[in-house]
């Protein structure tokens, strides 16, 4: 898969931008504050619809301006043109200059794998970042798994407000609450699948991958949920036994929303244990495990973007890190310092230089 090219309008800091990438190693270098990330947020805002530095997309709307938009030509099996329109009333998405009214099909047709120095908040931020993640990753490769995560949290919503309810009255409808638990449990046994199922093939990839890198240690990701090796049944009868303290607390005490992961390099816990070089090279390693993880499964080479990677990891590592990428795949490399790139991928790759919201390329 490959974006051959990319037009901006009024994005971040760019008023207008075209374009043309190489279907291999592009570098875009400059210095700080000059739009670099800017403009790998726009291919991974064309790919996945929503930026990943902010909660709220109209953000990226040029200061001072209303609507922005993303254009891309991107090839998946086919070429399509793949269009973003952001004003502050919402987004407009058009493939082909169809409008596009279901996100989940959307987003599983264009595949980016995304290494931005953020990502290290899966490692040392709170569950429901981790859990956040996690998500996007899984809707990126599995078009049901967004529907099943929203269904899940419209029970569990209903559901919580059912239990505070019944805290004031003392009494309770039971067929009800017992409609809402088996719905809660079924999707959530449901997603609780399709994440263990993504960490394994992870885990069939990752230690590999982190060894190469660092040649010490077996890294791997531990899923935890409370739900994990217990049938419908088990649950079924640790919800019945709790339900005098779900109403007096009026919330659901168990699901699939206090899943976490965990990193582990050998028997050590990364998040207490591991050197900020070490959490960086744990979190390329479950990137580039992605990355294989899509080619098996979806016969697909996605998109690789690295956003400044280069920063707090030595020479050697970064070269481990380069050398393990496939030369096929189309790669976004970001950095101040073009000399920290490898002479041999440098010599092959498109160079793009930017200036202030301006790009020259080479
Ligand atoms: N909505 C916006 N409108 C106009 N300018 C914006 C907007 N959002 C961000 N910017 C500007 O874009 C610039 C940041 O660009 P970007 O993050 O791409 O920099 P960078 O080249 O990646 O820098 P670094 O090397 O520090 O990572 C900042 O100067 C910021 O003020
Ligand atoms: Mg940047």
């Amino acid at each position: 898969m490959q974006i051959s090219s990319l037009k901006l309008l009024n994005f971040r800091n760019y008023e207008t931008l075209e374009l043309k990438f190489s279907p291999k190693v592009n570098i875009i270098y400059g210095k700080n504050g000059m739009g670099k990330t800017n403009i790998i947020e726009a291919i991974y805002m064309l790919g996945l619809t929503k930026t990943f530095r902010s909660n709220n997309d109209n953000i990226v709307i040029k200061r001072g301006k209303n609507i922005a938009k993303i254009e891309g030509t991107i090839k998946n099996t086919i070429l399509n043109n793949y269009k973003i329109i952001i004003n502050n009333a919402g987004k407009r998405i058009k493939v082909d200059n169809n409008k596009i009214a279901k996100i989940s099909d959307y987003i599983t047709r264009v595949n980016i794998i995304l290494f931005n120095p953020d990502d290290l908040k899966m490692i040392k931020d709170t569950p429901s970042i981790r859990r956040k993640m996690l998500n996007i990753e899984i809707s990126g490769i599995n078009n049901e798994y967004l529907l099943l995560l929203t269904n899940y949290n419209k029970v569990l919503k209903q559901r919580n407000a059912y239990l505070k309810a019944l805290n004031k009255k003392k009494s309770y409808d039971d067929a009800f609450l017992k409609i809402l638990t088996e719905q809660l449990v079924e999707l959530g046994l449901k997603i609780m699948w399709i994440r263990t199922e993504f960490i394994n093939n992870i885990n069939s990839y990752i230690s590999d991958i982190y060894y190469e890198i660092t040649h010490k240690g077996t890294l791997k990701v531990v899923y935890k949920s409370e739900f994990i090796n217990k049938s419908k049944e088990s649950i079924l009868k640790m919800f019945e036994k709790n339900i005098s303290r779900e109403i007096f607390l009026g919330k659901t005490i168990f699901g699939i929303q206090h899943d976490d992961l965990e990193f582990k390099i050998d028997s050590e816990i990364v998040k207490e244990f591991s050197s900020v070089g070490e959490q960086k090279n744990s979190i390329i390693s479950f990137k580039l495990a992605e990355i294989k993880n899509i080619e098996n499964k979806l016969h697909k080479k996605p998109i690789l973007i690295l956003d400044d990677l280069f920063s707090e990891l030595d020479e050697e590592k970064i070269n481990n890190i380069l050398a393990l990428i496939d030369t096929d795949l189309q790669t976004f490399i970001t950095t101040t310092e073009i000399a920290y790139v490898d002479e041999k991928l440098l010599k092959n790759a498109k160079k793009f230089y930017v200036k202030d919201g301006k790009v020259e390329e080479e």
